[in-house]
């Protein structure tokens, strides 16, 4: 598996460097500060999961690629924010020290936003003759607002220090990471023209993809190595953050992981064996060290 994702991001970076070339001009920090956090390393995920449920459904992974590149931009950009003083502050991420550490607060805000512009921009010039482009377009902009990542961010940050029940908890994980993980996978599977029980396949497996992988990010934050992770560990209790592993412990997270990817793995029964990677990938990512 490792061998096959290496091919994969290789793949995806091509993508991303000619959707975010240099640039030497007066504004050129920002775009120094923008390429700083997409280049500086990250599994690719959503990408990844985005072009496999594209070909999975029968798509072409050159229509894909503008979405698959803008929603890594998205998913940098709050990457970026989430790291801000103002937030979870955090000082290394992806193996390096943070945007804002690296390039001061305000720059790190505005690459954040300038990455977000980015990915609209690459979908509506690279993306609009797709199959699907609009719906696409409009299911990206909808993970990534209020109702998706940004609305379960205010719902963590709100959340601190404060005594939550695990339905709000799993509430905050399905928005702040499970919407952007199931707009990959759901995109992918609208740009490749899936039909409406393919899609709901698809979004049910995303969902409990989203929430297992976010609940093994809260077990990596406590039994982690900040060195392997490339970000530090012990940064949600430090913040006062609710995590699964704060309020049911590592065990019962453990055997939720499990839950959740079983029930993800369940969802793609409908593709037989078309859904072979997908299936291994979510074995993998199961007992994930980074
Ligand atoms: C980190 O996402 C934020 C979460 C939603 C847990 P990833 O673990 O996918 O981070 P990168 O992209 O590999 O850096
Ligand atoms: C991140 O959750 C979710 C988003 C960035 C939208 P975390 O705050 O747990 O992610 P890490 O642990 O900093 O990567
Ligand atoms: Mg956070
Ligand atoms: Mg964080
Ligand atoms: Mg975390």
């Amino acid at each position: 598996m490792k061998n096959e994702l290496k091919d994969r991001i290789k793949i995806i970076d091509n993508a991303l460097e000619k959707f975010l070339p240099e640039k030497d001009n007066s504004q050129s920090v920002i775009y120094r500060a923008m390429r700083y956090s997409v280049f500086a390393g990250g599994k690719r995920l959503r990408p990844i999961l985005m072009t496999e449920v594209c070909r999975m459904c029968g798509g072409i992974l050159d229509d894909v690629m503008p979405f698959a590149c803008a929603m890594e931009m998205i998913h940098t950009y709050s990457l970026i924010h989430d790291d801000l003083p103002a937030m979870d502050n955090d000082d290394m991420r992806r193996g390096m020290p943070t945007n804002h550490i690296k390039f001061g607060e305000a720059t790190a805000i505005l690459a954040g936003d300038a990455l977000l512009n980015k990915a609209f921009e690459t979908v509506s010039e690279y993306g609009k003759d797709v199959p699907n482009a609009m719906r696409a377009i409009s299911i990206l902009a909808l993970s990534s607002g209020t109702e998706g990542m940004i609305g379960g961010q205010v719902v963590d940050i709100e959340s601190e220090g404060k005594d939550i029940d695990i339905d709000k908890l799993r509430y905050i994980h399905l928005l702040k990471t499970g919407a952007i993980i199931r707009s990959s996978c759901v995109v992918g599977a609208v740009v490749a023209g899936a039909d409406d029980d393919e899609i709901k396949a698809v979004d049910e497996f995303a969902s409990n993809l989203g929430v297992a992988f976010q609940i093994r990010d809260d077990i990596l934050d406590v039994t982690g190595n900040a060195q392997e992770l490339g970000k530090p560990i012990g940064s949600d209790e430090k913040s006062g953050k609710n995590t699964y592993v704060k309020l049911l412990g590592l065990e019962k997270s453990e055997e939720l992981v499990e839950k959740y990817s079983k029930k993800a793995i369940d969802a793609l029964c409908i593709f037989g064996e078309r859904a072979e990677f997908l299936k291994r990938l979510t074995d993998y990512l199961i007992n994930r060290s980074k």
